[in-house]
């Protein structure tokens, strides 16, 4: 009997490792398959070795070899303290950027954000996982591009696209926007971790993450799944979005996931017209972001005004934070400042 690899990746995945709620394979756990006549040895790295579930996927890949790929197999299975994944390996910091619902400025405040970092001398990415609404391609005018791939240890990686600077990657790239929406949680998945492990991200100290809004499959598995540094939540002053995050903050501090929550950050605090520049007029009231954020005990990372620059930058596909003589850019380059910060406790 000659067996094929592929065909024992195939059995291995449908085993489900139940504390990331994926499956081996997805989760890029298997760190080597060897195949010698009927013997197949297997190892599968973990995150510690007194994990209660590895008897249980050691047996349930046993059993699905056996099923799937031949029941006189000899199937060998090591566990070992899983070395740090692939592609992500030279990754410093990965912040995922969250928030309640959806229209807050989520992506505005990722994008900004990564130019601010990048502008301080960082070496950023910028992956845009929402694939309810990827944004990012519009705003750093990337809509009709589409990313290359390169071989590497016979892997095939998608490479980033370098924009300002930035390592870029959307959902968008590889999807129509009406079609990402009927996207199913399996399939969701999967090209989320191909976008984060079939990557070829390279070293990078920040790798800024727009996650979809809110507490569904997508976010829980991506902060579940992956080496996540830390959470950022963008929330306006309304009553109404802030109610929501509560159920974010909540979400990412629940006992068996425990990001660090490295802020909370307001936008569209006050107004300021173009032609008053130092006037500042809160028609949303004055504080409600600064308040919560002591309430959920999360550091308070800073304001962002509302102004025209903000939205026809975006639509634009230029980011405000690139232009250093808009008044708006030094809010963005403190707010950096302040994440830098928290990064680095
Ligand atoms: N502070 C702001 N001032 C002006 N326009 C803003 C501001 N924040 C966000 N916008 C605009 O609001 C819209 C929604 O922002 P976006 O970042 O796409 O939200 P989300 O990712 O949370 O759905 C975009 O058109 C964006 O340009
Ligand atoms: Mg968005």
């Amino acid at each position: 009997m000659f067996y094929k690899k592929e065909q024992i990746i195939k059995a291995l995945s449908d085993i489900i490792f139940f504390p990331k709620s994926n499956n081996i394979i997805a989760l890029n756990m298997v760190e080597n398959i060897e195949i010698k006549g009927n013997i197949i040895n297997i190892s599968i790295g973990f995150p510690k070795l007194d994990d209660p579930a590895i008897n249980i996927v050691k047996n349930a890949s046993i059993k699905a070899i056996k099923d799937k790929v031949d029941k006189n197999a000899e199937v060998n299975i090591t566990a070992v303290v899983e070395t740090k994944q692939g592609s992500l390996s030279g990754i410093k910091n990965i912040i995922a950027v969250a928030s309640g619902k959806g229209g807050v400025g989520k992506s505005m405040v990722a994008a900004n954000l990564a130019i601010a970092l990048q502008k301080s001398g960082a070496k950023v990415g910028l992956l845009d996982a929402d694939i309810y609404g990827p944004s990012i391609p519009i705003m750093f005018n990337l809509e009709n591009e589409r990313p290359s791939v390169i071989e590497k240890n016979g892997k095939t990686l998608i490479v980033p696209i370098k924009k300002y600077g930035i390592s870029v990657l959307s959902i968008g790239f590889f999807v129509e926007p009406e079609k990402a929406l009927i996207w199913r949680g399996p399939m969701a998945s999967k090209a989320l971790n191909q976008l984060f492990n079939d990557t070829d991200w390279g070293k990078l100290d920040y790798l800024i993450v727009d996650l979809p809004p809110g507490t569904g499959d997508i976010p829980l598995t991506l902060v579940q799944s992956y080496p996540i540094t830390g959470v950022i939540v963008v929330t306006t002053p309304q009553q109404v979005a802030i109610s929501d995050v509560r159920k974010a903050a909540n979400m990412f501090q629940q006992e068996q996931i425990k990001i660090p929550m490295l802020g909370l950050i307001e936008n569209m605090s006050y107004f300021t017209p173009a032609e008053l520049p130092n006037n500042k007029y809160y028609i949303f009231g004055e504080g409600t972001g600064k308040q919560f954020a002591e309430s959920l005990n999360i550091p308070f990372l800073g304001q962002i005004p509302l102004v025209q620059n903000i939205s026809e930058s975006g639509d634009s596909g230029s980011p405000v934070t690139l232009n250093n003589d808009l008044p708006v850019t030094k809010v963005f380059i403190k707010l950096a400042e302040n994440l830098k910060k928290q990064t680095e406790k």
